[in-house]
């Protein structure tokens, strides 16, 4: 029989585990979004373990980059919600949204659980602010208006221990909390879209405009700096 593979990756942690003292109402809210997202994600353990390490890792951005931990580690539970759902119903559920992302759907379908559960989850969690439904829709493309909510989740997602090291991830861990959340956010960005390129996978178009508005805007800010300095 074939021994299997055993992996000589080194996993990655934050150096310390932010404390963070949240209300009583904030807790019975986080213990209750991961209890259900353990329940919904119980077929497919590693995705669980997974959205457990980026709840964790978004907290701990959060506190570094001074965003609210409570939203961002909810954010991290509930964002890969429906990776469960199989790829046809997930079309349809996109469709049935009227989600168009100027292509046909199937050639973006890796792009569509987190807008699916944007629009599907403020149903059941009435009391979460859009805020967390905005980072959830857009942690797998990322966007032109992007929040610092918005960044932790993508960053979290892209950096969460459990995620096998490559150049670029570990380049980005290296870079927590001594760049800005901007900059963390733009190395994970184009570490993506290398990714991509490299891989020789397919580049949802919109990507390119979101990165050139992403670039236009950095220029400026840069600029204006410069031009304060
Ligand atoms: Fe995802
Ligand atoms: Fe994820």
């Amino acid at each position: 029989m074939k021994k299997k593979e055993k992996h000589s990756v080194e996993l990655w942690r934050p150096k310390q585990r932010p404390a963070v003292k949240y209300e009583p109402w904030q807790n019975l809210t986080l213990m209750r979004l991961e209890a259900d997202t353990r329940t919904q994600l119980a077929s497919k353990k590693h995705r669980l373990e997974h959205s457990l390490s980026v709840a964790s890792m978004a907290e701990h951005l959060a506190i570094i980059y001074d965003v609210d931990p409570f939203l961002a580690r909810a954010a991290g539970y509930l964002h890969d919600w429906d990776k469960v759902v199989p790829t046809q119903e997930l079309i349809r559920r996109a469709q049935r949204f009227g989600i168009d992302l100027g292509v046909p759907l199937e050639s973006v379908e890796p792009l569509l659980h987190g807008m699916v559960a944007a629009r599907e989850l403020p149903e059941r969690y009435p009391h979460l602010p859009s805020e967390v439904w905005h980072a959830i829709a857009c942690h797998t493309s990322a966007a032109e208006d992007m929040s610092p909510l918005d960044m932790v989740l993508f960053v979290a997602d892209g950096i969460e221990p459990l995620r096998r090291a490559s150049e670029g991830i570990q380049q980005t861990r290296d870079l927590v909390g001594r760049v800005s959340l901007e900059d963390l956010f733009w190395n994970a960005f184009v570490g993506g879209l290398v990714y991509v390129l490299e891989g020789g996978r397919y580049l949802y178009p919109r990507a390119i405009d979101i990165y050139n508005s992403l670039a236009l805007d950095r220029s400026k800010t840069k600029s204006l700096g410069e031009r304060r300095a």
